[in-house]
């Protein structure tokens, strides 16, 4: 199995800027990015439908609304990739806890690395870091490299 670093991207800022410290890293060590976005099995997140409405994804029927947004977030972060010179660039979309789908893909495709943004899609400022990213962090059997 090749060397690889995963990526979880949520459509956040921060999970961008972590792509783009993800692919220098790729670039410097030659190794394959992962990309990986967790479709909720429950209620769409406020983030996400902003996201959508960003992205003029308008009233679409709610049984194809996840996986549209998941689609719209994986091949945003796979054009910057590839426009950052990443070597290899892979999709994945899990359902269900974001947190299991990062861990569960980080330990199935033996990744290194795993490289997030300290937060995501929500309101809670206070947070230096978010729940996924810190219980990432403490999950996880391999490095994780968290971006601000
Ligand atoms: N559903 C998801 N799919 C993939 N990655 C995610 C998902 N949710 C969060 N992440 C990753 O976790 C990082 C931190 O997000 P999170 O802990 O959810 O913060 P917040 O509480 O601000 O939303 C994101 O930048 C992204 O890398
Ligand atoms: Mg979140």
């Amino acid at each position: 199995m090749s060397e690889q670093i995963l990526v979880p991207v949520d459509g956040s800022e921060p999970a961008f800027r972590a792509l783009k410290v993800a692919c220098m890293l790729a670039r410097a060590q030659n190794q394959n990015i992962r990309l990986l976005h967790v479709v909720p099995n429950k209620e769409v997140p406020a983030g996400l439908k902003r996201y959508a409405e960003v992205e003029h994804m308008r009233n679409p029927p709610e049984y194809l609304y996840e996986t549209a947004i998941a689609e719209n977030v994986l091949n945003a972060a796979r054009d910057q990739a590839l426009a950052d010179d990443a070597p290899n660039v892979e999709c994945s979309v899990e359902h269900g806890d974001a947190t299991k789908g990062i861990l569960a893909v980080a330990g199935r495709e033996g990744v290194d690395t795993i490289v997030m943004g300290t937060r995501g899609l929500s309101d809670f400022k206070g947070m230096v870091l978010g729940s996924v990213a810190h219980k990432v962090a403490h999950g996880a059997d391999c490095e994780v490299i968290v971006v601000k």
